[in-house]
């Protein structure tokens, strides 16, 4: 037993030059293992001389408890810097500023739809929607536009071929609501219209709001000062100059279609844009949808939502609502 204190000396150095807890641990099992060195020699015990035996078995119980205090001090600074390299990995800077969210926002036409229809919905209309693709009697013919009449013409009307066709306005719905609908009524219909058209002021597809009022003493005041306040409302503006140009629809008699001037380049030079047209709902129609004329009168109108957001936003080429282009829509957030 006399090579005890060196074992002891090279158990720990080796404890001390371990790795890792792997390492470390291996080194405890060959000391203190099951068949460990130093297990080994206290089954030897017995062959030594027997007054060598107690101080044997103290320095073999003393080198037990001081490797395993080493291992145990080893082994928690692995720890320590396991934590603290785990601290450092996974710092959190909580002073770094926060990553961008880019924010969605309504696209301008939808913005100047929702404001139309608050207004309206302040006098008790209620929104009433219809079909895209539309049939000619709810596009046309139930509107008293026979099938010789120049809107039927193919240059302004996406047809299918069956009969059916790309509704060119929304009053197709007027026509639908009032079939299913017995008066006073009171409504509005926004949605999509299509028609044969490209140019600054003009699109493929745009939207449109139709309205229809239909009481017993209707007249074309209430019209005129509906859309009159209406307009001022929606621009913000009492002193807005808006214009009724006497207008025809075969659905509508009289009829109208209402300017809002434009501020020209020179001071007191105007320009004019057409944003509706209106008018009282022609007996021709009630007839249609089995109203009776002689007890009904109704105003009707359709907007375009594209020309009023025009005037709002002051853009001058209509088609920069459907480029989606994100440079201008997000001057609108
Ligand atoms: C009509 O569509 C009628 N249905 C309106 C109406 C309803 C009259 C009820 C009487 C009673 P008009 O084709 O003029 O009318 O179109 C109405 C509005 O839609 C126009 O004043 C304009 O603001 C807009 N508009 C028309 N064509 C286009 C287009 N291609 N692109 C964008 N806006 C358009
Ligand atoms: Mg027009």
């Amino acid at each position: 037993m006399t090579d005890l204190d060196s074992l002891e000396a090279a158990a720990l150095g080796e404890i001390q030059t371990a790795q890792d807890a792997d390492a470390l641990d291996a080194v405890r099992v060959r000391y203190l293992g099951k068949k460990g060195v130093l297990t080994e020699r206290l089954k030897t015990l017995g062959t030594l001389p027997s007054d060598e035996r107690p101080a044997a078995g103290q320095q073999i119980n003393r080198i037990k408890s001081s490797l395993k205090q080493a291992i145990a001090e080893k082994k928690s600074g692995f720890e320590q810097s396991d934590l603290q390299h785990r601290l450092g990995r996974e710092a959190l800077d909580v002073t770094l500023p926060g990553r961008r969210q880019d924010l969605g926002s309504l696209h301008p036409v939808t913005h100047t739809r929702i404001r139309i229809r608050e207004y309206f919905e302040r006098f008790g209309f209620s929104v009433e929607e219809g079909p895209e693709v539309e049939d000619e009697f709810h596009n046309f013919e139930a509107l008293n536009i026979p099938a010789h009449h120049p809107a039927r013409a193919m240059h302004d009307t996406f047809y299918f071929g069956d009969g059916m066709l790309l509704r060119t306005h929304a009053s197709s719905v007027q026509i639908r609501y009032m079939q299913h609908n017995s008066p006073p009524l009171r409504i509005i219909a926004p949605g999509r219209v299509y028609r044969c058209d490209s140019d600054p002021t003009h699109s493929p597809m745009f939207h449109q709001v139709e309205g229809l009022l239909v009481d017993e003493h209707t007249s074309f005041a209430h019209l005129k000062s509906m859309l009159v306040k209406f307009l001022q409302t929606f621009f913000e503006d009492e002193a807005l100059q808006v214009r009724f140009r006497p207008s025809y629809f075969p659905f509508t008699e009289p009829s109208a279609e209402i300017d809002v001037a434009i501020p020209g380049s020179e001071p007191g030079n105007l320009r004019w844009l057409e944003i509706l047209g209106c008018g009282m709902v022609h007996p021709a129609v009630f007839e249609q949808v089995g109203i009776d004329p002689k007890r009904y009168r109704g105003y009707a109108f359709g907007m375009g939502v594209e020309r009023l957001a025009m005037l709002r936003y002051q853009i001058d080429d209509l088609r920069l609502f459907f480029e989606n282009d994100l440079r201008f829509l997000k001057q609108f957030t």
